[in-house]
């Protein structure tokens, strides 16, 4: 079978369906390649790097769109192009169906079979073709960097022989795929991060990647079944508009990755919020092709407000890596429809048959939602709510019992033990035994962050020093036994108090 990647014919779009490298995985795939001529000169990967992975080139887009069974391409197909695709060819590319109705109408009656990556559902089985993920975990990682770009100041807070320099404050909006890695890669540069997201259930991932989750009074949770967000109330959406007015005094940059599939994205950041920005600070909005989160984002533009705030609504795409994880995305999709001569269309696969938009001469869309947050079913929740609790109580009731025989064999082998050893030993035996379970009750308790391997050998030494000094101390202080045991206390002590004082505060510097 044969697979064609066409030059991207949009000008903003850098990115291209396939790279040298999944050229040479398609090739292994069971699949002739074909590559239009400069299809991937804006992600730096040229002619003869396609040519030496085993592609053909194509002179003209014509012959490239024409000769593919397979087209694979990233921005959905222009009229233009459609003009050289025939009856059955089958082609992979973004297409927002949700919003794209005509054109899946113009490429339905083409004939082609379209395969709209942007709606591959999201289940465990789809995460590696789930080029919506890809791309926002880059672009969630770039706004942080063309962000603290135009910044123009430190990210991270630092203490210098010249002075205290303090952190910037980094304000995420929307914790979904890019607003995770937005908070990682500002985290990572030492910013203070704080996140808000209309679903409840991201806090504790908001809170493990190192942000704190901002909450507003309104009880109301935007998640779905979906995994997505839904449309929230007026009030709920003034409620956030409120808490982003005192964020918007405090913070540096905002970063906006808040949307709702197939919808513009909802107005958060409003031009007062911008006038309440220090000069100087960013706003980095990752909605802007949806319309933008921000009322002032220009699409496709940086500009500065007249009151010092920069506005982003473009970034770089990462091209090369872009195009390389995009290309992943479909080489596995098209793994898993089949290799070679057994690739067909399954209509009953989950994945396929919700992505494949158009087929046979039809347009496929809305298809059939499938659940996929973490989260329950709401109703369901007092039933299910059940089971863990029933688990738990039979869990703690197995503890117990495994418990009660460990501890028994232990006392029956002491016993038996008793009975043959000599007293002495015993005694010995007890002390040691005792001492295991007292360190280790010790140890275990120590905050991890204060229990350096360092500290721990030096403390044991300390310890043994304490022991062999209360051991040879007497009444008698003027018995230099005692006053070198006293000091031999003293010193040790102070080794282990100083230890965790100094290490506490080399802490509390790092911390913001
Ligand atoms: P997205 O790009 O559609 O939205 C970004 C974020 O904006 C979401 O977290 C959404 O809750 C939030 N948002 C919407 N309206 C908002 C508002 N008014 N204020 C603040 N935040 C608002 O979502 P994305 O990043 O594509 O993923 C959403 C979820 O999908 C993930 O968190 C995950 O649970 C799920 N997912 C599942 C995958 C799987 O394979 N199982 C793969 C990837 C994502």
């Amino acid at each position: 079978m044969k697979v064609s990647i066409p030059k991207e014919s949009s000008v903003e779009e850098q990115r291209v369906g396939a790279t040298p490298k999944t050229v040479k995985r398609l090739i292994k795939q069971g699949f002739d390649v074909y590559v239009e001529k400069g299809a991937g000169e804006k992600a730096n990967y040229s002619d003869q790097l396609y040519q030496e992975a085993g592609a053909e080139i194509l002179s003209s887009p014509e012959e490239t769109f024409a000769k593919g069974d397979i087209v694979l391409k990233v921005q959905p197909v222009s009229d233009a192009e459609l003009l050289w695709m025939k009856k059955d060819q089958v082609m992979l590319s973004y297409l927002y169906p949700a919003t794209n109705q005509e054109l899946l109408k113009k490429i339905a009656a083409k004939g082609v079979n379209a395969i709209a990556m942007d709606a591959i559902p999201r289940i465990s089985r789809a995460q590696k073709m789930d080029v919506l993920s890809s791309m926002a975990n880059i672009a969630g990682y770039r706004s942080v960097i063309e962000g603290a770009n135009h910044f123009g100041r430190f990210l991270n807070g630092q203490i210098t022989a010249a002075g205290k320099v303090d952190p910037a404050k980094v304000l995420v909006i929307g914790a979904g795929v890019a607003g995770l890695a937005a908070i990682g890669a500002a985290n990572s540069l030492g910013a203070i991060v704080r996140a808000f997201d209309t679903r409840k259930e991201v806090a504790e991932q908001i809170e493990s990647m190192g942000a704190s989750f901002l909450t507003v009074e309104i009880d109301e949770d935007g998640s779905t079944s979906s995994g997505y967000s839904k449309v929230m109330s007026k009030e709920f959406i003034e409620a956030e508009m409120k808490l982003f007015s005192e964020q918007a005094k405090e913070v540096d940059i905002i970063i906006t990755t808040a949307q709702i599939p197939g919808r513009e994205a909802p107005k958060l950041i409003m031009d007062y919020h911008v006038k309440a920005m220090k000069p100087g600070s960013v706003i980095v909005d990752l909605a802007a092709s949806t319309g933008g989160n921000c009322t002032l984002t220009k699409n496709g533009e940086i500009y500065t407000t007249d009151n010092g705030v920069t506005i982003i609504g473009k970034l770089d795409q990462l091209p090369a890596q872009a195009s390389q994880l995009y290309g992943n995305n479909l080489c596995h999709l098209l793994d898993d429809m089949g290799k070679n001569e057994n690739f067909a269309i399954d209509m009953e696969d989950a994945i396929v048959s919700r992505a494949m938009v158009t087929y046979n001469g039809q347009v496929n869309w809305p298809p059939e939602p499938l659940p996929v947050s973490p989260q329950k079913p709401h109703q369901e929740e007092s039933e299910l709510s059940l089971v863990p609790k029933i688990s738990e109580v039979e869990r703690s009731k197995k503890k117990t019992q495994k418990l009660f025989t460990t501890l028994t064999i232990i006392g029956l082998l002491l016993y038996l033990l008793g009975r043959v050893a000599p007293a002495e030993f015993m005694q010995h035996f007890t002390v040691f035994v005792l001492s295991v379970f007292v360190g280790w009750q010790v140890i275990w308790n120590v905050s991890h962050s204060l229990h350096t391997p360092l500290m721990a050998v030096t403390n044991a030494i300390s310890g043994i020093i304490i022991i062999g000094g209360l051991l040879l101390t007497t009444n008698d202080i003027s018995n230099p036994l005692t006053i070198i045991a006293f000091v031999a206390i003293l010193v040790a002590s102070i080794n282990i108090v100083g230890g965790f004082v100094v290490t506490h505060r080399m802490l509390k510097m790092f911390k913001k």
